[in-house]
């Protein structure tokens, strides 16, 4: 070793003469296939996983009761997009319902009226303006935060009015329970209970929903027609 070698020892900056590198081994095809098999086996367990993990987040959600946020649901209601005017027929000044609805809704009343049964149409047709208005008016005015308000309100783009096919009812001898639980006392709420589904209404907020939505026994929506179907094919409803 002469000088200037022993010198860069010395400070530790000398590069090795020879590199010893680990001689490549060849595996054997039995080796390879046992590491192919447990691979395999791995990734699958991993697509099960992860292909069931929105389902069971959605179980996780529903059983303690907390937002779903694996669907498009605002405060529990679902999206719903606003009905075409020319979609829309006036059933009398300022109420209006889709098109497709008028039919059913009107032999539904004429029936219940045969049958000594009087029901009034509260509401019907609602834009996204309109619902703007109620949600956020009566949430300041009520001092209510919009979790709470939610469960009486669906915030604007999520009302099942704004399509049009949905409808608030009433019971002409009792209009004390307008809008009130105590409407399911009525005879126009026992009577829609038993015939309603024969003119393709189906309530939409029953008791104890899994939209957590508060009890609405006027609110009923029209399911008459593929069109209707399709605004209301939502998940758990
Ligand atoms: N009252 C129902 C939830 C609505 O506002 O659409
Ligand atoms: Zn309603």
């Amino acid at each position: 070793m002469n000088r200037a070698t022993s010198a860069r020892n010395k400070e530790g900056d000398e590069i090795p003469l020879a590199r010893r590198s680990r001689p490549v081994r060849s595996k054997n095809p039995l080796q390879q296939k046992i590491i192919f098999s447990i691979s395999f086996v791995l990734a699958s367990f991993l697509v099960l996983i992860f292909s069931n993990f929105l389902s069971a987040r959605d179980i996780f959600y529903q059983m303690v009761g907390l937002e779903n946020f694996s669907d498009n649901r605002l405060l529990g209601h679902y999206p719903y997009p606003e009905a075409s005017r020319d979609d829309l027929v006036t059933v009398y000044p300022g109420l209006m319902v889709h098109k497709e609805v008028l039919f059913d809704l009107e032999k539904m009343r004429a029936d219940a009226n045969r049958s000594g049964v009087r029901i009034v149409l509260l509401s019907g047709f609602r834009s996204v303006e309109l619902q703007n208005e109620i949600f956020y008016e009566n949430k300041s005015l009520r001092n209510q935060v919009a979790l709470e308000r939610a469960r009486v309100s669906a915030p604007p783009g999520y009302s099942e009015h704004s399509t049009g096919y949905a409808i608030d009812l009433g019971d002409a001898s009792r209009r004390d329970t307008d809008f009130e639980v105590e409407f399911e006392e009525t005879q126009a709420f026992k009577w829609l209970k038993t015939n309603a589904a024969k003119y393709h209404f189906i309530l939409s907020f029953p008791k104890d929903n899994s939209q957590k939505v508060s009890y609405e026994p006027w609110h009923w929506r029209y399911e008459g027609t593929v069109k209707a179907l399709e605004q209301f094919k939502k998940v758990n409803k």
